[in-house]
């Protein structure tokens, strides 16, 4: 496999810290602008409390300023920590369903929990456990109304409480998500710590819990890699992950997605690694991905320009 996924996360990971709440319709536009770069995937908002995260409260209305105008073969995907977030995803269906005759507008929900303790209970109020117990009825529901499921595992490197995460704890979780059923692992170096040392045996871990089935029931690739570029290794991690045979990415248009654990009063920590860098060390790696530049350059712009 020589052609390389690409999933464009700037709607969802780029948006969900920024102190600005950007407009539904802009987000909307924005993920038009990524569509339109031929990305196998846009992450297009979160079914979560907006207690927890007001910047996507939104997101309801933002799939369906979308909706009219769903390409053809792109993914649309959004997070759902519970039944409550995909029953909200359900519904958004079933909306363009009647009001677009659209088959299914979001195809993917995707669940999160973290190789450590400290970081799902900051960021779910739940242990890995009681997260892994959520997900259960999450995964049926979603299957039975046609949806894949993604699992995200966050801090597989390094958690800003917990500290250096060991690989095993990774595989641990990264088993447990697979026996459910999950469709897609998605390994988050949440923080950006990971360097290309770092992060090899942890991906190895990965791959040896495939147990030798890359790609899943839909011809995807079982494995997705999600790196944030904080410290600026996240495009040396890409090229050791392709050698090992990673072949799907997560990154941003315009690098949106700073991580608030990193960022400094007055600097704004660099975000998800951006497409643009994703696409480049792809091709510096001899690997080939869909992208059309041009339209990357114009959704990066429109990007950068959301946020201040
Ligand atoms: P909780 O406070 O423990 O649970 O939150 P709760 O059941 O008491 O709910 C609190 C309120 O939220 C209640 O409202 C619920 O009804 C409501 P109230 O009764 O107080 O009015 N609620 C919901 N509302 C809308 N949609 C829902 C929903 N569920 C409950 N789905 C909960 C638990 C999981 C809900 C909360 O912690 C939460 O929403 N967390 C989301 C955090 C989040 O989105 N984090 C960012 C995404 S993860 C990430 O960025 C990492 C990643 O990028 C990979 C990487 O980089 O590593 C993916
Ligand atoms: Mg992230």
């Amino acid at each position: 496999m020589d052609t390389v996924r690409i999933t464009d996360v700037a709607p969802r990971d780029g948006l969900q810290g920024e102190s600005a709440i950007v407009a539904a319709r802009d987000k909307a536009q924005l993920a038009m602008l990524v569509q339109k770069t031929a990305v196998a995937e846009v992450e297009v908002s979160s079914f979560v409390s907006p207690k927890w995260i007001p910047q996507l409260g939104d997101a309801a209305e933002v799939f369906g300023l979308l909706a009219p105008t769903k390409p053809e073969g792109v993914i649309y995907s959004a997070l759902v920590p519970n039944e409550r977030g995909l029953d909200a995803a359900i519904e958004v269906n079933r909306a363009a369903r009647r009001e677009h005759g659209i088959e299914r507008l979001i195809d993917k929900v995707s669940v999160f929990t973290a190789a450590s303790e400290g970081f799902s209970l900051k960021n779910t109020n739940a242990t890995i456990e009681e997260t892994l117990q959520r997900f259960v009825p999450v995964v049926a529901k979603a299957h039975e109304h046609g949806m894949m499921v993604r699992g995200y595992i966050s801090c597989i490197v390094q958690c800003p409480f917990d500290g250096i995460i060991a690989p095993e704890a990774v595989g641990d979780v990264m088993s447990r998500l697979l026996e459910m059923g999950i469709d897609e692992i998605d390994l988050g170096d949440t923080i950006g710590a990971a360097t290309p040392e770092t992060i090899e045996p942890v991906i190895m871990e990965a791959v040896d819990r495939l147990d030798g089935e890359p790609t899943n029931s839909f011809g995807d690739p079982t494995l997705t890699l999600h790196l944030h570029d904080t410290f600026g290794h996240a495009g040396e991690c890409v090229k050791l992950a392709l050698d090992l045979g990673v072949r799907s990415f997560d990154s941003s248009a315009g690098g949106l997605g700073g991580c608030p654990y990193a960022s400094t009063e007055g600097s704004r920590a660099p975000g998800n690694i951006s497409t643009l860098a994703l696409v480049q060390a792809i091709k510096e790696a001899g690997l080939s991905t869909d992208i059309d530049q041009d339209a990357l350059i114009e959704a990066s712009a429109f990007a950068s320009g959301l946020i201040k």
